[in-house]
Formats: C-alpha cells, structure tokens, sequence
C-alpha cells in the first residue's frame, strides 16, 4: 500500500524531455541517431550522463562490466538495491528513445527521490548499461551479461575486424575486465526497466502503460556459404559455383518458415536476415562466398531449436543445388526467453490504475537488458506507446506525456516495494 506522504511524487516532464532531447543531439552528425557502444560519441553521451548523475547528487561510479551507476544509499544496510535503468547506446541510424528513455527516466526518479528527500531503506542505482545494441564485437547486453554473471571468457575474447577484443573495449571506456566477476551482483531485489514499446499494440489500443509478461530468446546464427570465384561474362551456368544464390534461397525459405513458426500458437516468432556479405562483391565476378546472419527470436525454446533444424536442412539443400559447401549454421549467441516477476508487474499494474493510467499485458518481441537481470533479481518491464510502433529508426517518437507517465509508475512501484 502506498506510505502516507512518500506516494504519488510525480517526475518532472519538462525536465525529462529535455534531457532526453539533449543526449539526442550528442550522434553521429552525419548518420542521426548514432551513438553505438564504445564510440567516442558514446563516451560522449556518457560523460554527459556522468554530469548530471553528479549535479543530481548521486553517489556515482563504473563497475567492472563497464555500467554507469548512479547510488542513492539506503537507510538501512543490508535491504538490499532497487535498481533501475537502461541502455544509452544507439544501433547505427537508431532513434533517441531506444534504450536512453529508460536511463533518462532513472536519471529523473533518483532526482524526484533526491528533492523530496524520500528514504528508501533500500540502496536505489539508476544504471546505464554497457553496450546493450549488437557491436562490432558481435556481442549484446554486454553490462548486463556482465552484472549477473554472464559474461564468460569467451565472449570477452570476442573481437572486432580491427583487431580489438572486446575485453579491451571494455577497459577504454572504464570497466575491469580482468575482475569480471566483480560486476557480478547478488544484493538486487527488483530491478524496473522503462522502454517505449517498439512495436504498436499500445498506440493502436489507446493503452498508456504495457506490463512485460515476457521478452523473447534471441538467437543469432551464421551461415556462410563457399563457392568459386569466376568470370561473370565468361563462366557458362552450369559450370558455376555462385554462393550468392544457396544464401539467396536460404533467406526466402527463412522468410517462409519464419511466417509459418508465427501462427502455430507458441507464441511471438520473427527471424530476421539483416547482415548478408558477399564476396569479393564484384559486378563481374561470380560469388566466392556468402555470409547471412540470422536474428531469430521466439517465447518458446522449442520453436528456436526447431528453427534452427530447418534451416541447416535448407542450407545443406541450397549448397547441394549450386555445388557450393555450407559452413554452419553457427550459433553466435543465444540468449534465453525470459519471464518478467509477476508480482513486480501486479505491483506497477496497480501503480498504474492509482495514477489513473490504462494498462495491459504484452510480450517483448526486443531484446532488454532487463531479461538478463530477470536472471539474478525479480525484473519487470514497463512499455510506453510509440508513434507507429516504429523504432530503430530516427523517426522513433515517444510522447513527453508518454513518457511521463512510464516513469511516475516506476517511481510509485519503487517506492510501494521499498514500503514493503
Ligand atoms: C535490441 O534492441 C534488440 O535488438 O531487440
Ligand atoms: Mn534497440
Ligand atoms: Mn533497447
């Protein structure tokens, strides 16, 4: 219930627009919105983050996971954190909303609880996680992995064409690789991630608030196919070995499938082909080899690993077909799918009705960062509407209003649990 003159501190929504307009404006000029994760316009972003985590008097530090923390201690040692946050890096071309609303919003609720001198008893942490997009090193939800334990050796090998590994990325911006397991945290007794909704349910059902039941597995997967290199204008058809075309027909029969999984009854699926390299990428030369990578996601663990037996069948056609050889499928992550807390959502649900907010369920069909904590703390999801449903692209919009609203649930249900 909520405790007397604690509940209902309302954000500020001018001042949470505008911060989140500002950080906008710190992209790629070139290519708006870029702030990809280890750039010098993300250090950039972060730097203005540090600011204003430290104008708002928060105590404020980087773990070894490279996350950015923002501390209101607690009043009573040994309660435990209420952490709450996002991710501020950008995909390339993305929007100013993804992500960097939900740290924006922990940036305004610590400064809400700072002004009305609110104590919690528990420690609050308002995070930006490290490098949540899929980077260069091939790698997502790099902070958060690395907050609950899941960053392995392995991952941290990883490396970017340049020749960096992505344990020494972490290390420019700031974090310990070499204490990884530092990061890791067993005292988080709920984390609230706020995020526009990326898709349109909330917006095509006039609904103000989603509450996560779920966010899906997501897994990625490489296939790269091996031909020969030859003539465009010399070699007859049938004497070619044109990879090109086995990952051509590859990715109409994941398309196919993919519609297929959908409408089964298990649940969100999608997949996804989103890189495709060709080689040497010639107009007179026939392909040497391809490379696909697959972006699958789906509720059910199942249907992923169905997924997967398809399309290596599939692939293992396409290669016989044009007499090329199929390296792969190669699993390159794969993340599990996740249950959000009931009784975190049941709590915010009732936040939001108290606020006189609308409300529904809804899955995840994006990835967050929350799915990983999900595995270390209770977690739970809060969706705002966004104009179309559209994101990862710079005409992703959220409403200041929208906005607003996410975040003063937040705060109430941090506040009812910290009461608790
Ligand atoms: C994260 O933005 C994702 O790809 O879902
Ligand atoms: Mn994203
Ligand atoms: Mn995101």
């Amino acid at each position: 219930m909520p405790t007397g003159s604690k509940s209902k501190k309302l954000v500020n929504s001018e001042r949470l627009w505008n911060d989140l307009m500002s950080i906008g404006e710190l992209t790629q000029k070139d290519q708006p919105y870029t702030r990809r994760a280890f750039t010098p316009m993300f250090a950039q972003g972060r730097e203005w983050l540090r600011t204003k985590f430290v104008e708002a008097g928060f105590e404020v530090s980087q773990d070894a996971a490279g996350n950015l923390i923002g501390k209101i201690p607690g009043t009573t040692a040994g309660a435990g954190t209420i952490m709450v946050g996002s991710h501020s890096d950008t995909v390339p071309s993305g929007g100013r909303f993804d992500g960097v609303a939900g740290v924006i919003a922990a940036l305004e609720i610590g400064r809400v609880i700072k002004e009305n001198g609110i104590k919690f008893k528990h420690d609050i942490e308002l995070v930006d996680f490290l490098a949540e997009e899929p980077n260069v090193y091939g790698l997502s939800c790099v902070g958060s992995r690395g907050i609950t334990g899941n960053l392995s050796s392995e991952s941290l090998a990883f490396t970017e064409p340049g020749g960096e590994k992505l344990s020494e990325a972490i290390k420019r911006v700031g974090g310990d690789p070499e204490r990884i397991s530092d990061a890791k945290r067993s005292d988080i007794k709920a984390f609230f991630e706020l995020h526009i909704e990326q898709g349109p349910i909330l917006e095509r059902e006039k609904i103000e608030i989603g509450l996560v039941t779920a966010i899906v597995g997501i897994r990625r997967i490489e296939i790269v196919f091996n031909g020969e290199a030859d003539h465009a204008g010399t070699t007859p058809m049938d004497l070619r070995r044109d990879a090109a075309v086995a990952l051509a027909e590859t990715i109409v029969f994941i398309r196919k499938i993919a519609e297929e999984f959908a409408v089964i009854g298990l649940g969100h699926f999608v997949a996804t082909v989103g890189v495709v390299e060709v080689q040497p990428n010639a107009m007179n030369v026939v392909p040497q080899s391809a490379r696909l990578v697959i972006d699958a996601r789906s509720e059910s663990r199942e249907l992923l690993d169905r997924f997967v037996e398809e399309v290596t069948r599939s692939a293992a056609t396409a290669a016989e077909s044009y007499r090329v050889s199929c390296d792969g499928p190669k699993i390159l992550s794969d993340s599990i799918p996740s249950i959000c807390d009931n009784d975190l959502r049941i709590l915010l649900g009732n936040c939001a009705k108290d606020l006189g907010l609308t409300t529904r369920e809804l899955a995840s069909g994006a990835g967050h960062d929350a799915a990983f904590l999900s595995r270390v703390a209770p977690a739970a999801m809060v969706f705002v509407p966004c104009l179309r449903g559209k994101s990862h692209a710079p005409e992703e919009w959220a409403e200041p209003t929208a906005l607003a609203a996410g975040a003063n649930v937040v705060t109430e249900a941090m506040i009812r649990f910290d009461a608790i």
